[in-house]
Parts: C-alpha cells; sequence; structure tokens
C-alpha cells in the first residue's frame, strides 16, 4: 500500500477542490479563482476563495486556507486521518494507516468507533419499530402523527422499547464495548456496576451529519410525561447546534430551489416532508446558532424563518436577525396563526396554505422593528428605548443603501426624524472600538496591482508565479528590499528549497513550513493573481537587482559613516563592482 505521503499526492490528482468545496459552499467564478461566503467566521461579501490551479482554499477575512485536508478538518471537524480515509474512499484511493500520530490515530478510532455504535443502534431502533403492535406503540403513534412509511424509512425513525436493558443487551450480544457504548450516550452505568438504556419507550429520531453518519438521537415520548424530548448529550461526535436537522436529506432541494425553510421540531420538518416540502431544516428547539446559518448558507440563497406564535418563538426570532445580517443570508421571518406549528398547521390547513404563509413573510428586519415597536413606543421612553436596541443592529449592516433604506423605514415607523436617526447611528458606530470597515475582496486582491513599485508584494509574487525568477533573484540580496519577517522567511524558504532540489513549486511547500502567519501569507500569495505579465517579468528582476544594489550601498554607507577613509574605500569598490557588473 502506499505511504500517507503518495496517498495525499493521489488523492489531490484525483479530487478537485473546487468540487469538494463546492458541496458545502456556494461558489462562484471570480476571475480565475472561485468565491463564496466563508464557512468559518460571519461574512457578507465574499472572501473565500478556492483556487483551482493551486487546490487550496483561502479566507483573506478569517485567514483559514490549505488544501483538500485541511477543508475537512476545518469544516467537518475531522482529524487528518479521518479526512484523508473520508476522501480516501470517495476517490478509490488504497491508504494505510500507519502514519498518523497517536493523538490523532486515538480521537479518530474513538469517533470511529462512536459512529459505528450509532449506526447499530439505529439499527435495533429500526428493527424495534418494525414489530408488531403489541411489541411495539410508536408505529400507532406516528400513525396518527400522519408520518407515513416513506418518511419513516427515509429519517430512519425507530422506537427505544421502554426497557431498562434493551440496548444494553443489544450491543452485548453484537460484543460492543458498553464503555465505549456510554460515550455515544446511549447508556448509563449504574451505580452499583452494569448499565441501564438512556432511551426508554421513546420515538428515537436519528441525526445524521452531511456525511450521512449517525452522530447522535433525539427521543421523544409516546404520551405527556416529561421530558417530552431526550436528547444525545454532547459527545465527540455530537455538538448541539453545530448544524440544522435534516440538512442531510434537504440540502439538494436547498439548493435547487435557492430557499431553506427553517422550522424548529423534528415533527414539524417531517410533516412539510411527508406534504412535499423538501427545503427545510430544523433547529430542534434551541435558538438558530451562527454555525446552522453558515450550513445552511452553504447550498440557500434565502432562508425563511417559521417561529412558534409563542414568547419564546419571537424571542428567537429577533435574537436571529443579527446572525441573518452578520452571515449575508437574507431571512423572511413568519410567525403561524396562534395554537399552531408547522406540523399542526400543514397537517390541518394543507401545503398550499402553508406555501401561501411562507409568501406572506416579511423581511426579517421588518419583522424585527414590528415586534420592537409593539410594546410602548408611543411614548417618549418608549420611542428611545426601541432605537437603542435597533441601532446595534442597524450599524451591522455594511451597505449603505441598504442601510438607508432601514434608517427610512425606521424613521418612519418610529416618528423619529431620519437626521436623528442616522446622528444616533453615527455616534453609535463612533462609540464601538476598532471596528474599521474590511476592504472588499477585489481591493484585497488587486488593490495594488497597479502600483508596480517593488516590494514585499511584488517581490513574492514574482517568485511564486514565475519562478524562474528564482535564478535571477537568489544571489541579488533582494531579501534584505523586504520590510517584513514574514515575507523574508517565505523567500528564505523558497531560495532554500532551490538550492536544495535545483527547482521550485509552491504546492507542497506549506508542509514545510512552521509558522503560520507564514502559511497564511503564502496561501494568499498563490491564490492572488500574477501581478506581471510574462513580458513585464524580466524587467521586474532587472529592476529589484537594482533596488537591491542600491540598497546595499546605501546600508555600507551608513555603516562606515563617520570614518571617511573606509567610505572612500568602500565607494571605490562599488565604482568597480557597478563597472564589471
Ligand atoms: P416542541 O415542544 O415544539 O415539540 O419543541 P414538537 O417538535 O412540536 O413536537 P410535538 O409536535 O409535540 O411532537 C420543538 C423542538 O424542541 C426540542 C425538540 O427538538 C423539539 O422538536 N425539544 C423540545 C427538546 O429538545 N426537548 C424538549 O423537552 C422539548
Ligand atoms: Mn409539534
Amino acid at each position: 500500500m502506499p505511504s500517507h505521503q503518495s496517498a495525499k499526492e493521489e488523492i489531490k490528482r484525483a479530487a478537485d477542490i473546487v468540487q469538494v468545496i463546492g458541496q458545502f459552499v456556494q461558489l462562484k467564478k471570480a476571475g480565475k479563482n472561485f468565491v463564496g461566503l466563508c464557512p468559518f467566521h460571519a461574512e457578507k461579501d465574499p472572501s473565500f476563495t478556492v483556487s483551482s490551479d493551486r487546490q487550496m482554499f483561502h479566507c483573506f477575512g478569517c485567514k483559514k486556507g490549505g488544501d483538500i485536508f485541511a477543508f475537512g478538518i476545518d469544516y467537518h471537524g475531522l482529524t487528518f486521518p479521518e479526512a484523508l480515509k473520508d476522501l480516501a474512499e470517495r476517490y478509490n484511493v488504497q491508504i494505510t494507516d500507519k502514519f498518523s500520530a497517536i493523538e490523532e490515530k486515538k480521537k479518530s478510532k474513538l469517533r470511529e468507533t462512536l459512529l459505528k455504535i450509532n449506526e447499530a443502534a439505529t439499527l435495533y431502533f429500526q428493527q424495534a419499530l418494525s414489530k408488531t403492535a403489541i411489541e411495539n406503540p410508536a408505529a400507532d403513534y406516528l400513525k396518527k402523527r400522519a408520518i407515513s412509511n416513506e418518511i419513516i424509512s427515509e429519517f430512519r425513525l425507530g422506537y427505544a422499547p421502554d426497557k431498562w436493558h434493551g440496548i444494553v443487551d443489544y450491543l452485548r450480544r453484537h460484543k460492543i464495548d458498553l464503555e465505549r457504548a456510554v460515550q455515544a450516550g446511549l447508556i448509563i452505568p449504574k451505580k452499583g456496576g452494569g448499565y441501564y438504556d438512556r432511551f426508554r419507550g421513546r420515538i428515537m429520531f436519528p441525526i445524521l451529519n452531511l456525511r450521512g453518519q449517525v452522530v447522535g438521537f433525539g427521543g421523544r415520548v409516546l404520551d405527556d410525561s416529561l421530558p417530552k424530548y431526550l436528547n444525545t448529550p454532547e459527545t465527540p461526535v455530537f455538538h448541539k447546534g453545530e448544524f440544522p436537522y435534516g440538512l442531510h436529506a434537504s440540502f439538494k432541494a436547498i439548493r435547487q430551489k435557492g430557499i431553506a425553510v427553517i422550522v424548529e421540531g423534528y415533527m414539524d420538518l417531517l410533516a412539510l416532508r411527508r406534504h412535499g416540502l423538501d427545503e427545510v431544516v430544523a433547529t430542534l428547539g434551541t435558538a438558530l446558532t451562527d454555525q446552522h446559518i453558515r450550513k445552511i448558507k452553504g447550498y440557500a440563497k434565502e432562508a425563511v424563518v417559521v417561529f412558534d406564535p409563542d414568547e419564546a418563538g419571537r424571542n428567537a426570532a429577533l435574537r436571529s436577525l443579527p446572525l441573518f445580517l452578520n452571515e449575508g443570508l437574507p431571512a423572511r421571518a413568519v410567525v403561524l396563526p396562534d395554537g399552531h406549528d408547522p406540523d399542526s398547521f400543514v397537517n390541518t390547513k394543507g401545503l398550499p396554505e402553508f406555501l401561501k404563509l411562507l409568501d406572506s413573510a416579511s423581511s426579517m428586519f421588518d419583522f424585527f422593528l414590528a415586534q420592537k415597536l409593539t410594546q410602548d413606543d408611543s411614548d417618549i421612553e418608549g420611542k428611545v428605548h426601541a432605537l437603542k436596541e435597533i441601532l446595534p443592529v442597524l450599524s451591522q449592516l455594511r451597505n449603505a443603501a441598504q442601510r438607508s433604506l432601514y434608517v427610512g423605514r425606521l424613521s418612519e415607523r418610529i416618528g423619529i426624524k431620519e437626521e436623528v436617526v442616522l446622528s444616533e447611528l453615527k455616534s453609535f458606530k463612533q462609540n464601538r472600538s476598532g471596528d474599521a470597515p474590511e476592504r472588499g475582496l477585489k481591493d484585497r486582491l488587486k488593490g495594488r496591482k497597479l502600483d508596480k513599485k517593488i516590494g514585499d508584494i511584488q517581490l513574492l509574487n514574482l517568485l511564486v508565479h514565475h519562478p524562474k525568477t528564482i535564478t535571477g533573484l537568489m544571489d541579488s540580496g533582494c531579501r534584505d528590499l523586504l520590510s517584513d519577517d514574514t515575507a523574508s522567511k517565505i523567500v528564505e524558504v523558497i531560495f532554500d528549497k532551490y538550492r536544495r532540489e535545483g527547482q521550485f513549486s509552491p504546492e507542497n511547500i506549506e508542509d514545510t513550513l512552521d509558522n503560520d502567519d507564514v502559511r497564511i501569507r503564502l496561501r494568499e500569495v498563490m491564490v492572488a493573481d500574477s501581478i506581471y505579465s510574462d513580458q513585464e517579468v524580466k524587467q521586474a528582476v532587472e529592476e529589484i537587482r537594482e533596488k537591491a544594489r542600491q540598497k546595499r550601498l546605501s546600508d555600507s554607507v551608513a555603516e562606515v559613516k563617520g570614518d571617511p577613509e573606509a567610505l572612500n574605500k568602500m565607494l571605490l569598490s562599488k565604482r568597480r563592482a557597478q563597472i564589471s557588473y
């Protein structure tokens, strides 16, 4: 079997990073690269860049980046061996796993084991749900709730029998390490020794990640007892709020329609799916998180959030506005009629009515305004209070046109003059610390392009994009022209590599760098366009050599200043050198 290095190479040859990342992030072509909204930090303008030429990604905002494996590690939270294995399986590359560090291996091994146990448990719950009615009241319950068999099998629903040692015995029979099953959250150790089932007498909803693996479960009682839902606790494979429920099944429909409908509960999602609305995900009762939204915006152009009509639902809507604004995912909000959740609504009124409701959804901002201003905004206190609450949200809007639109709406609605709102907004923004407006990606990538004076950027760009210039620059002393250590380190590495190997290609250099700043800087140079055209390269090299020579000269002048004899000697030798050059 090939070594891990060659497996890595082989995968890199077989896989296309644009395609792999494109499954999770909406990318569009921008010059020779692809750009999209970064899945790793909040942003509204795309700084996340994927280079097909270089087979690497880099975010100019948060500086995360790397190759196809780094993406698996950062996006899916994998260890390197897991990322390697994942891609190897997908691209039919044979790998050995002798290579990875003990700690990483342990972590991957544990997670692999927990996922296997979850899979076994899912099968156990599914079997239990297929049994006859006497042993299995759950099938009846689901029928009553209008959940079809197709939905049951698509979402792998199951039943945890009302026993203390149901899954414990099952796992034991299957020779599964019960301590691991404890770690998976499926069973609980007894004080006096032994174990018991965590989920008893519950409908089981497996929670699948985007790779189709069962990472955890939710379990619902069949009656009114409490807690209504019991969920898998935090485990090495299950993190609450990481991604919304159902995304594994709905991402295709979401991308196709451009819209993600966001609901709260398992039952809401399943009911909508049964009625034929596929582009839906659920937050499982927790507030929407930025992680949820980042995953969703990998597929959706817009979100419609359906909130329950209670106080909690309203508050959830209000809290979600800044998240959506920050993440740059346009969102609308709709509140259901009193007494309804999406499940009850669609089951009593049908899908067309639900779709009508979605159509009527107003933008999240209007919804926010309407909510904030319902209370006691008639008196001055109330107005000021409302304004103070909305300003932080408004100030997050980077798009000036959008902002002025909202300022207008706000002033109209609240009855405070637009100038006043604007000046309040201005002073609010000034009071916030160090939040300088970011430059757009285009500026950052190209802003210095026209200015071709020789500096760090130009030199690095030249060496990386036109490696044939290395020979001409290696002995020029050009490193002295650099203004910072990071750039200098990169140039050093490039020259070093060239000296040792007689050639240089930036592709595999990342592994040899031990400093994050250096890595980040190098990636930025790699995914940027070449500053110089092929015709300009030669001239640029000449200019750099000349500049380096002048720098050397003036440096030595500075050194010998105050020693006229030495100065004269030095100038003479410089002149000779110049003549012979
Ligand atoms: P709901 O109470 O609205 O439940 O909680 P539901 O989805 O409508 O379920 P049915 O229709 O009564 O069967 C919404 C979501 O909040 C989470 C669950 O994910 C649920 O789907 N939740 C709720 C819990 O995690 N624990 C609870 O005790 C209650
Ligand atoms: Mn419900």
